[in-house]
């Protein structure tokens, strides 16, 4: 085979759809220590009720043998008010992503999804060689574009994939346009993205036994304070669910997370507590940037993307050097850097250090 010129010598040349991605990486490493406000994590950890599970039920022998999920699936199904052959369970959002694709989208079939918006979305859909299709919110407060994704959607849009609320955005939409865009998308699989689902409290979930192209995913990676065990779950009429499992590997997710998972939702206090810290935070915030004078978009989720001007990336560097982490967003949103939510305390240390160099 013909080797391509722009290879260095010793490297195999990988598939055409990959050669042509833009490389997405986020930072991995050099975190610890520092106010991380950059991922929209929960930023005072899990609730200490999912270590304790974790430490009683994990033993050497656990360790040795492949995961079963029965358990898992059982309760989880049960939590979230759905069957349990209506649930998939994933290695975080980003498999949902994956294995939704790998369903559903061949070689240059058209794959919808708006910006921006999370980087996983477009990220699969490259790789599957598929003809991303992009949607821009709308300019001036970054709304949903309801008629645009519309106009968007033809007979041969084999995915539409959508988080609400957005990341970046903050921005969300309602079920009853969820529901048009069910009914308009017919010949696609549907994907709602509720990451931030307890922030904002929609959901379309009860959609489910309606709309067969309907699919929905929610994460443990957020408010559940559980990003490092990769856990997710994929919602969609039990028909859909078999052959999603059919294109999934089958042990992807880990015993630890399922564990972790089955703790997490019994402490359903835990969660409401730090979501209406979060709303609290969020209120302080907005105040903050007030008094600032920086314009800010209002967020349904755990998180604020805010105007930085032509500073964005020295004010990200600036804070990161007084040990604060915050996401610059200047490169798909003009001047904005976007900045996680966590509790009242840590917003007050957030806008000390933003107004020491303001
Ligand atoms: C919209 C959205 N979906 C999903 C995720 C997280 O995915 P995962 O469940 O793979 O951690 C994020 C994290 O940033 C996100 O913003």
């Amino acid at each position: 085979m013909k080797k391509r010129a722009d290879l260095p010598p010793g490297v195999l040349e990988p598939r055409e759809a990959v050669l042509r991605m833009a490389p997405y990486s986020p930072p991995t490493g050099g975190r610890a220590d520092k106010l991380r406000l950059d991922f929209n994590e929960n930023t005072v950890g899990a609730s200490p009720a999912v270590v304790d599970f974790l430490k009683e039920h994990i033993s050497a022998a656990d360790l040795a043998v492949y995961p079963e999920y029965g358990a898992a699936k059982r309760e989880l199904a049960a939590f979230f008010g759905v069957d349990e052959d209506e649930l998939v369970l994933t290695n975080g959002t980003d498999e949902a992503v994956q294995v939704l694709i790998n369903t559903y989208v061949d070689d240059d079939d058209e794959v919808i999804v708006l910006a921006p918006s999370y980087a996983m979305y477009r990220f699969y859909a490259e790789v599957a060689d598929a003809r991303v299709r992009e949607i821009p919110y709308l300019h001036d407060k970054l709304d949903f574009p309801v008629d645009e994704l519309f106009d968007a959607i033809t007979e041969n849009t084999r995915a539409v994939l959508i988080a609400n609320p957005n990341n970046p955005t903050g921005t969300g939409t309602t079920r009853a346009v969820i529901e048009q865009i069910l009914e308009r998308a017919e010949n696609a699989a549907v994907l709602i993205d509720e990451a931030y689902y307890e922030f904002c409290g929609v959901t379309a979930l009860p959609l489910l036994r309606d709309y067969p192209n309907l699919f929905v995913s929610r994460t443990f990676s957020k408010v559940y304070g559980m990003a490092a065990m990769r856990l997710g779950c994929l919602f969609s009429q039990s028909g859909n669910a078999e052959f999603l499992h059919k294109a999934q590997s089958p042990y992807s997710v880990n015993s630890m997370a399922v564990l972790a998972a089955r703790a997490a939702i019994r402490d359903t206090d835990y969660i409401r507590k730090y979501v209406t810290e979060v709303l609290a935070a969020r209120e302080l915030l907005y105040v903050g940037f007030e008094e600032l004078g920086i314009d800010y978009y209002p967020s349904r989720a755990n998180f604020v993307l805010f105007r930085a001007g032509d500073r964005a990336i020295p004010i990200r560097d600036e804070l990161r050097r007084r040990g604060v982490l915050v996401r610059d967003r200047s490169y798909e949103l003009a001047g904005c850097v976007r900045v996680t939510v966590g509790t009242r305390e840590q917003t007050r240390q957030f806008l000390a250090e933003l107004k020491a160099i303001w």
